[in-house]
């Protein structure tokens, strides 16, 4: 579904991700892990189109997508849940979900859709309309993820969905993404916590220093004495 070549990143003289090649296949979820720095925010913001990479090809089924316009990329069918979150603060929690359906017209659709999200998570249809500044980090991640739901992505793009939450707000987050996942969704997942993101996904990356240095099934990453060493505190 997605295949990645030669991608190349950089700011101004600053080489952040060397020329990797990688690929997800339809509904196979996957993990790019790394420590700060490796280049992993740097990967999803050239695959969604928030900026130019500086080299290689991107193909989404079977189309070069490298050069489209990031609302274009919506429509193709790629969301980004970004690291830090980034709903619409002001807006209300129904807000910002109508607002990720904002490339879409079937208002009945999206009604319904924003029913499955309120399943999927209660807390967000306890807050309806609650700011969504105002709402804790692990209810913004919940709102994210339902916001990019709310565009009927073919994939999804999760950038540290467990980053500074606490463990049981992380289980809930996690629970979601493997129900989605469950029902086809394609995903590439994110994640500094190693263990974690191996464990819920069926393949991995790992990427340091702007390169991907091993790939392979997730549970052969998570034995393998290199991740555990590096990654996983061992
Ligand atoms: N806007 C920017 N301008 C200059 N350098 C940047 C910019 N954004 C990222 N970098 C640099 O690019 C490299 C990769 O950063 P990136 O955010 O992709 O890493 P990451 O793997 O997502 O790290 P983390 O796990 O901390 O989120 C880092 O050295 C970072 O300092
Ligand atoms: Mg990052």
């Amino acid at each position: 579904m997605l295949e990645v070549t030669g991608l190349r990143v950089a700011y101004g003289g600053i080489q952040a991700v060397r020329g990797i090649n990688f690929h997800v296949a339809e509904g196979e979820m996957v993990a790019l892990i790394g420590a700060n720095g490796a280049g992993k925010t740097s990967t999803l913001k050239a695959l969604a189109r928030l900026l130019n990479a500086a080299g290689g090809s991107v193909r989404f089924r079977g189309e070069e997508i490298s050069k489209l316009a990031p609302h274009a990329l919506v429509s193709a069918g790629i969301a980004l849940v970004p690291e830090g979150r980034g709903v619409f603060p002001r807006m209300s929690i129904v807000e910002n979900l109508q607002m990720g359906a904002y490339c879409r017209s079937d208002k009945d659709a999206i009604a319904a859709d924003i029913e499955h999200i309120f399943g999927l998570f209660p807390r967000l249809k306890e807050r309806a309309r609650q700011m969504a500044g105002t709402m804790s980090g692990g209810e913004q991640q919940m709102l994210a993820l339902g916001r990019a739901l709310m565009s009927r992505p073919k994939m999804l793009l999760l950038d540290e969905p467990s980053m500074g939450l606490a463990p049981i707000m992380v289980q809930k987050i996690f629970e979601v993404i493997r129900t989605v996942a469950s029902e086809g969704m394609t995903v590439l997942l994110v994640e500094q916590n190693a263990k974690l993101a191996l464990e819920t996904s069926q393949r991995g990356y790992v990427m340091e220093s702007g390169e991907i240095t091993l790939t392979g099934d997730a549970a052969d990453l998570l034995s393998d004495p290199k991740v555990r060493a590096a990654y996983l505190g061992e």
